[in-house]
């Protein structure tokens, strides 16, 4: 009896979630400088596939550094554990039908290698937000860059730590050359080449 209920639950597949939602599940990874536009272009493209009736959600920096990762801070080991136990959650999202979007600094090759292998090659579309450090800076729109060039915030990405930006991202968005609704657009065309 109870290995029938057993193999019930099993027989649920990501296969037949992504069948009923008819569309793929995988996940969006943004990585960029803080302050670069992953969370505003993010919360765009969520809210146009919610639109379009896509089985969607997205992980971002409040509902994972103030809850499951509460307590890590931004020390390459500290940071190198937030995104393996988000790049955990992220996989289980996929399994769940959801098209996954993800924003997160990542700010290293190694960080981002670690990622890409826990969720899958397949399932991982890398969303490069490329904003240069200056533009940041002069944004910056926590007041977290003035911080950091005061010492008042250690490890600051750009400032102390460093950001490896993507080679060979999938989609390369250059913010200081589109609006976001124009990097929203170009983020859905390529989904759509997917789904
Ligand atoms: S990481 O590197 O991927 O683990 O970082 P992440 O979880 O995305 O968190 C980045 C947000 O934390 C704030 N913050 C910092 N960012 C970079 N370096 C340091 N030292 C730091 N301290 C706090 C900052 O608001 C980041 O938010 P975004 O949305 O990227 O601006």
């Amino acid at each position: 009896m109870s290995e029938n209920i057993t193999i019930h639950h099993y027989d649920l597949t990501r296969e037949k979630r992504n069948n009923r939602n008819q569309h793929k599940s995988f996940v969006l990874w943004f990585t960029g400088l803080s302050g670069s536009g992953k969370s505003t272009i993010a919360n765009k493209v969520e809210a146009a596939l919610f639109e379009k009736n896509k089985q969607v959600y997205s992980l971002d920096g409040d509902n994972i550094r103030s809850g499951i990762n509460k307590g890590l801070g931004f020390t390459k080991a500290d940071r190198y554990e937030n995104l393996r136990r988000i790049a955990e959650v992220a996989k289980l999202f996929v399994d769940a039908g959801n098209i996954t979007v993800a924003a997160f600094v990542s700010p290293t090759y190694k960080d981002r290698d670690l990622v890409k292998n826990i969720i899958g090659e397949k399932d991982f579309i890398e969303v490069f937000v490329d904003t240069s450090l200056e533009e940041c800076e002069r944004r910056d729109v926590k007041g977290l860059y003035k911080k950091a060039r005061a010492g008042e915030i250690k490890n600051f990405t750009g400032i102390e730590a460093p950001y490896d930006a993507p080679k060979n991202p999938d989609i390369h968005i250059k913010t200081e050359e589109k609006t976001v609704d124009q990097a929203v657009e170009e983020i859905l065309n390529h989904i759509n080449t997917l789904i």
